[in-house]
């Protein structure tokens, strides 16, 4: 089954007739909430919200290692995990939609593998996960084609920074991720992207863009919060469009 995981501006998954609701325990503690099934177009979806259903859990408090697991548990085998960034090469302007082909972690204190002796069966061997690539090309390839079915532009690759937050980068950081080749900068990206691959889930992410990032364009001196959730909220909108399209697409 898909499973997509929601994050800031996608609280709700529009279109999706709810089924059940499922609270999941885990080894690893709470998810960030129950987790939706349900049907968009009658086909099985599941949907978690990351940030929970009120947008209380800040990035780095997220339990991402429950989130995955609860997911993994409940069926769920491919991920879409829709994560708001900001935008550092000039083309990722706000209102822009980007798939990253790849991440770099700049984050730190995070919960962020399985292979740490708690969990039991194959999670006790350890384990070093190939990384190279780390979203799926399958899964990645689906979100294009969806995109198209729903007549949106998206751009296809870049790289996401995933920084600690909650606080937003100083325009040093961003020339600094900049330099080191980011595109994107984002703060749930990691650990989500590597605890599926510890689980053999492919996982793919859809980006919109919310605001230029630290410095750059309409950021140069400020990022403006209000502004920034008034640019996600119609972006947004076209996302849900995507991911109708990407749900009737998913062979279940
Ligand atoms: N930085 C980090 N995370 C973000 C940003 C940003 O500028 N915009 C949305 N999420």
């Amino acid at each position: 089954m898909l499973g997509i995981i929601g994050g800031t501006g996608l609280a709700v998954l529009a279109d999706l007739q709810v089924g059940r609701r499922q609270i999941v325990r885990t080894p690893y503690g709470e998810t960030s909430g129950p987790i939706t099934f349900g049907e968009i177009g009658g086909k099985s979806v599941a949907f978690l919200p990351r940030h929970g259903n009120g947008h209380t859990i800040t990035p780095h408090k997220i339990n991402y290692r429950a989130n995955i697991w609860a997911l993994h548990a409940q069926g769920v085998h491919d991920i879409v995990a829709i994560a708001t960034v900001g935008g550092i090469a000039e083309h990722l302007g706000p209102g822009t939609i980007v798939i990253p082909n790849q991440l770099i972690d700049y984050t730190h204190s995070r919960k962020h593998t399985y292979f740490d002796g708690l969990g039991d069966g194959a999670l006790q061997q350890v384990k070093h996960i190939d990384f190279t690539e780390p979203y799926d090309a399958s899964l990645r390839a689906l979100c294009l084609v969806a995109a198209d079915l729903a007549g949106e532009k998206l751009f296809d690759g870049g790289v996401y920074a995933a920084t600690q937050g909650p606080r937003l980068e100083t325009a040093a950081e961003i020339n600094r991720l900049d330099r080191d080749g980011a595109t994107m900068v984002g703060m749930t990206g990691m650990p989500e992207a590597s605890l599926a691959r510890e689980l053999e889930m492919r996982y793919a992410a859809i980006c919109p863009v919310a605001n230029h990032a630290a410095g750059r364009g309409d950021s140069l001196h400020a990022i403006k919060y209000e502004e920034m959730s008034q640019a996600l909220n119609l972006t947004m909108e076209r996302v849900h469009g995507i991911i109708e399209k990407l749900v009737s697409v998913y062979g279940n």
